[in-house]
């Protein structure tokens, strides 16, 4: 097949009809939980001063090094489709004068996120997050309630095999000594490092952890451990942390290795994999407490806790369960017709069924009835409804169970009554 003229951007993907159920699904999963914990919904703009990632992400992170896509405006302004969230949404904090609003403050947000990355599967350079933040709360019970809600989600959705890890990178007062060690310790064994982790020692030491060259793994597995480090404070929280989740029963894998691809966090960190044996883990969500962000970006000291999951990602994990997932819309009846008179009066009638909120599918581009019934077959309808030249000439029209094959015919203006009180029943 000749490829057609225009083509989506490398990395960039349509979200056809036939998915758009998964993200429904997601979608009111996640409203429901926010709404159920008093989070109220926020939407930023998806273009942002590109400095607000530098200085919110770090310099020298991958997202901002690499994967930043940015653009300069003919004002001379340098912009950024947003990579994430977290920033954008410190950004508004402090703009809007949320700080003085009854704290803490609860907010979570749905929308698309660009990062200039390798494509592959599950690696995207435009990509729909979902993500929880909370402002203005320093204790450790919002660590856990933010890691119960995202082990929540996934579990409603029926997503399996999932392993929480968790861990502390410090904060400001434990974690440059920390640095200094570890890159003492990697200093003297430099030469048996990968490429980029020679680069990491200069730049940022911590992340050498995160490597997964086969060639540093004996290296990392000796290397000083953050936990051993970690302040009197730092130390009180995670346990505290830990306790909660220990409490709600919620299973987690301690990770001395995860410190997280983005600058701003202090304490906490967590990720969410979905992990089969013998294949890749897959990052579904991941996140933690930036205590200091806030402040860095211009606002008065607030804490600062919340996480992000890729919705592409666990619509991948469900298409391939064998968990079912209903269509959207879900329709309870089929209504099929034949002929013009029909198809005229069933435009009207399908408008009564939305007023009555009954959902109602159609096949008006199809003209032969049994073409209309295994349609409706298909979409599992209790009954339909059919309008043939005889029944639109009389007024009547025919229900039909779709279970036991019974017909019943009904006068046209009584036709949602009757429909009502069989779904009823
Ligand atoms: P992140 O770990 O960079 O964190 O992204 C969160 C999730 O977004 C990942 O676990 C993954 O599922 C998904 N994701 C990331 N990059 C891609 C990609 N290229 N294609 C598809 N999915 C992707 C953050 O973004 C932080 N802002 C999370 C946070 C919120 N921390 C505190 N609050």
């Amino acid at each position: 097949m000749r490829k057609p003229k225009f083509q989506s951007v490398v990395g960039m993907h349509d979200i056809l009809p036939e998915d758009q159920k998964y993200f429904k699904k997601i979608y009111d999963t996640v409203s429901n939980i926010a709404g159920f914990y008093g989070y109220g919904r926020i939407d930023t703009p998806v273009v942002e001063d590109a400095e607000l990632f530098s200085k919110g992400i770090g310099v020298s992170t991958d997202i901002v090094k690499k994967e930043m896509y940015t653009l300069r405006t003919k004002g001379g302004d340098l912009l950024a489709l947003r990579p994430e969230w977290t920033a954008p949404i410190v950004r508004a904090y402090i703009e809007n004068g949320m700080q003085s609003l009854p704290q803490p403050l609860k907010i979570w947000y749905w929308g698309p996120c660009f990062r200039y990355e390798h494509p592959q599967a599950g690696r995207y350079r435009q990509f729909w997050q979902f993500g929880f933040e909370v402002l203005g709360e320093k204790g450790a019970v919002i660590d856990a309630q933010i890691i119960q809600i995202f082990y929540s989600i996934l579990r409603e959705l029926k997503l399996k095999n999932l392993i929480v890890e968790i861990n502390s990178i410090g904060d400001n007062q434990c974690r440059p000594y920390y640095k200094k060690l570890l890159a003492n310790y990697f200093k003297s064994r430099a030469s048996s490092l990968c490429l980029d982790c020679r680069r990491r020692l200069q730049e940022n030491v911590l992340r050498i952890l995160d490597c997964k060259e086969e060639k540093c793994q004996p290296l990392k597995a000796d290397a000083p451990q953050i936990l051993d480090h970690l302040c009197e404070e730092c130390r009180a929280h995670f346990k505290e942390v830990l306790e909660f989740l220990d409490e709600i029963g919620l299973p987690y894998r301690l990770n001395p290795y995860l410190v997280r691809g983005l600058d701003y966090y202090t304490k906490t960190v967590f990720e969410i994999f979905s992990e089969k044996e013998n294949e890749n883990q897959v990052a579904l969500a991941g996140g933690g407490r930036y205590d200091k962000l806030v402040k860095l970006l211009g606002g008065r000291d607030t804490a600062g806790c919340g996480a992000a999951a890729g919705i592409e990602r666990m619509v991948n994990l469900m298409k391939a369960s064998d968990a079912n997932f209903p269509e959207t819309g879900e329709a309870q009846i089929f209504f099929a017709q034949l002929g013009g008179l029909a198809k005229k009066k069933g435009l009207n009638l399908l408008e009564e069924f939305r007023k009555a909120k009954i959902g109602v599918a159609e096949s008006f581009g199809r003209d032969s009835l049994k073409a209309q019934l295994a349609r409706a077959d298909k979409l599992g309808v209790k009954y339909t409804l059919i309008l043939g030249q005889k029944e639109a000439l009389e007024g009547t029209m025919i229900i039909r169970d779709m279970g036991s094959g019974k017909q019943e015919i009904v006068k046209l203006e009584k036709v949602v009554e009757a429909v009502k009180k069989r779904i009823k029943k």
